[in-house]
This record gives C-alpha cells, sequence and structure tokens, in this order.
C-alpha cells in the first residue's frame, strides 16, 4: 500500500495495544513506538531517543500529562506532537498512523532517509 510518499506497513492490533497502553515495534527495520491514549487517539513517534539512541519504551510513559521520558538522561517529549519538553528544540519524528478494522498501519516515509535523522529533518 503506497501513497503521499508513504509506505502504509500493518504494525500491531488494537488486542495487542489496548487503550491507555503502548508498544514499541520494529518496522522495516525502524524502532516506532505506538500510544493508545485515553479517548482512544493513536500518535506514533521514533522510538528511539534523539540523544543518545536510548529506546524510549523503557522510559516513564505518562498518559495524564501526556509525556515520554527517556530512561537515561530525562529528556521528555510531549505525547501530542513529539516535541521536546525539556529540552526544547528537539522532535520525535512523528509517524502517521491509521486504523482499519483492527489493525494498525504506520505510515513510513519512503525517501529513504534514516530514522534517526529524520528528526533533525523536522527541525529543517
Ligand atoms: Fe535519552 Fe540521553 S539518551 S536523554
Amino acid at each position: 500500500m503506497s501513497d503521499d510518499g508513504l509506505t502504509w506497513v500493518k504494525a500491531t492490533t488494537l488486542d495487542d495495544l489496548w487503550e491507555g497502553d503502548f508498544v514499541d515495534v520494529e518496522v522495516e527495520g525502524e524502532v516506532v513506538v505506538i500510544f493508545h491514549r485515553p479517548g482512544g487517539e493513536l500518535r506514533a513517534f521514533q522510538g528511539m531517543c534523539p540523544h543518545q539512541e536510548i529506546l524510549l519504551a523503557d522510559g516513564h510513559i505518562d498518559f495524564d500529562e501526556g509525556t515520554i521520558t527517556c530512561p537515561a538522561h530525562e529528556w521528555q517529549f510531549s505525547m501530542d506532537n513529539g516535541s521536546g519538553i525539556n529540552p526544547r528544540g528537539c522532535r520525535l519524528f512523528q509517524y502517521e498512523v491509521k486504523l482499519e478494522g483492527d489493525d494498525v498501519f504506520l505510515g513510513l516515509p519512503t525517501d529513504g532517509r534514516l530514522r534517526r535523522l529524520r528528526h533533525e529533518a523536522e527541525e529543517a
């Protein structure tokens, strides 16, 4: 499946991603963390911290505050859009995400850029 520069890849299902939970997946060599926020919204971001490539899913996830905190040096990001809260000036790459039935699909950019460079591209 492909449109608008994205390749849509099935990443998980709602059976494995209940509301109020999150999951980290590896899709086409990219680590992605997907959040199912209370209320039903889905959000997906690069799963590795842009600071030193630590797995964000091992960090502190606060659905009430809507924050993701890296376990290594406590950089904190917004679950709304991946923007850096502390420090500012950094950002997690946000993936498009959609549901088809209970299947959760991620939209992977087809530009061939490495995932870990995408947050820099977003700031440009
Ligand atoms: Fe995430 Fe340093 S590696 S804050």
